[in-house]
């Protein structure tokens, strides 16, 4: 790489004259230092200036472009330090060789290759995969989008109050790389609050706090399973676990499910599975809560073939009626169970945290896991998230969310009643953020789906949900969370119209 000095060393090189004269252009809009560094720089690139060709003196160029000689100074200060040419001050300005077949001399020159020019040519075959699979909507906001809670509720002056006291104090351990699985104060308060108010059983350094289920079922699919290994899903089923996990080497096997939810004795069939993914307290997205009979099928399964059971508690805070049973989690005295639980249902879903709770067994590869694949933050946030569950705001919160919701669900419910009677059937389990309205069997429902996005209403239909040639119930999910009451029997009929029953 280094420059051999030109015969021609004072002199503007004729090549380079030849530029100039053709292509700069003093009265262009672009600035002149612009335009001269990029004239020089893809001169270089292309060759057109070679290697070892000595530029004129800034002073020379300068005259010869009628330039400020301080312009042409910056331009060359700017290529060499870009590596374009070599910038020792008083000995020259050179073409630096910066050819590739030069620097790597041991990969044998060939011709160059066309970028892809379909993404089908370039990603991998998971890659391909994840995006004709893919599952997450485009909006995420309007009437009945599912899975979307009221956000505009939210008790935000608090929690700017208690945002504002933690950075009236600012601490570099809250605003530099988190070291370990979550702030200590944050995993106390969870672990109180899981402890009253789901039965879950742990201590605080069981918990791992997470940036939501995506990152937790990663994490678990690249700690507990390796390529090949199989894991149920439920089927119909949330579609995150299925991307995540498939994306992370494991074969999903879909598990259909009933009114008491996963069905174990039918994923027996199936061969025995690494990990086995279930929402025992409202099955996404068809709403069964699982049996106590079932349940202790599940726990007793895992414990005999070795088996891990994801627990996803997403959304069980908001139930109308009967309060929710305990979470699998506390009836497992094996440690074969993982509770999964997001805060983007009961905070709001762009805060990006979730925790999960693993058993003691597993909790120092967890840790480590978690820092050495995500490297873990937000521990402002954090320390945010547990005063506000610290002094109660949190549980007032969901309390007051819960009798909003179940207004909505009931307003739904009469819209539902109002257009169809009793003839579609629902399923919701009396909890959660969206029903499945059922449509007759045979109906397309992502044709209807698609016929009410037409007219401006969000929905998803129920096959969507499916994996394999099981038979699909054909239906729709709709989310009433974060519609107005007033609004949803407008929107209800809109929906209806595109039904057309
Ligand atoms: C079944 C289920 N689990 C978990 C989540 C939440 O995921 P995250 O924590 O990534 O927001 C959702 C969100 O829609 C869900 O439907």
């Amino acid at each position: 790489m280094s420059p051999r000095p030109s015969p021609a060393a004072s002199a503007t090189p004729p090549l380079l004259a030849d530029l100039l004269q053709q292509h700069f252009d003093p009265a262009s809009s672009e600035p002149n230092n612009q335009q001269l560094y990029r004239l020089l720089r893809d001169a270089i690139l292309q060759e057109a200036l070679p290697p070892g060709l000595r530029l004129p003196s800034s002073r020379q160029l300068a005259a010869e472009l009628g330039l400020a000689r301080n312009t042409v100074i910056h331009v060359y200060e700017r290529l060499g330090a870009e590596g374009y040419v070599s910038a020792g001050v008083g000995q020259g300005t050179f073409v630096l060789d910066t050819r590739p077949d030069k620097l790597a001399s041991r990969d044998a020159p060939g011709p160059a290759r066309p970028a892809p020019a379909t993404p089908e040519a370039a990603i991998s075959r998971r890659g391909a995969e994840l995006v004709e699979q893919a599952g997450a909507g485009e909006k995420q906001w309007g009437a009945f989008m599912p899975g979307v809670p009221e956000v505009r509720t939210f008790p935000s002056r608090t929690w700017m109050r208690l945002h504002n006291r933690q950075w009236r104090k600012p601490q570099p351990d809250l605003l530099t790389y988190a070291v370990g699985p979550g702030l200590p104060a944050l995993r106390s308060a969870l672990a109180d609050y899981l402890h009253s108010s789901r039965g879950v059983r742990c201590t605080p350094e069981q918990i791992i706090v997470t940036n939501g289920s995506h990152s937790a079922l990663q994490l678990i699919a690249l700690l507990l399973g390796d390529a090949g290994d199989t894991a149920w899903v439920e089927n119909p089923g949330y579609w995150g676990v299925h991307s995540v996990w498939r994306s992370a080497g494991l074969a999903t096997l879909p598990v259909p499910v009933d009114n008491e939810g996963l069905q174990v004795d039918e994923g027996a069939r199936l061969g025995v599975p690494k990990l086995i993914y279930a929402s025992p307290s409202h099955q996404y997205p068809l709403g069964a809560v699982m049996s106590l009979a079932r349940r202790r099928r599940l726990l007793a399964y895992a414990r005999r073939h070795d088996s891990w059971i994801v627990e996803d508690d997403y959304d069980s805070e908001f139930r109308y009626g009967h309060p929710p049973l305990p979470s699998l989690q506390g009836l497992d005295d094996h440690g074969r169970v993982i509770y999964l639980a997001t805060f983007s249902k009961v905070i709001y879903p762009g805060l990006r945290l979730g925790y999960m709770v693993v058993p003691e067994a597993l909790v120092e590869c967890f840790q480590t896991g978690l820092s050495e694949l995500f490297r873990g933050g937000q521990y402002l946030t954090q320390a945010v998230l547990a005063d506000f569950i610290a002094e109660g705001h949190f549980v007032s919160h969901i309390r007051r969310m819960r009798h909003l919701y179940a207004a909505r669900r009931e307003a739904l419910l009469s819209a539902i009643r109002q257009h169809f009677g009793d003839s579609l059937a629902i399923h919701d389990g009396a909890a959660g953020l969206h029903l499945v309205l059922g449509l007759p069997e045979g109906s397309d429902d992502r044709a209807v789906a698609a016929a009410a996005l037409a007219r401006g209403i969000l929905t998803r239909p129920l096959s969507a949900y499916y994996r394999g040639d099981a038979a699909h119930l054909p239906g729709l999910l709709l989310g009433y969370a974060h519609v107005d009451e007033d609004d949803i029997a407008r929107h209800f009929a809109t929906l209806a119209g595109a039904i057309g029953l």
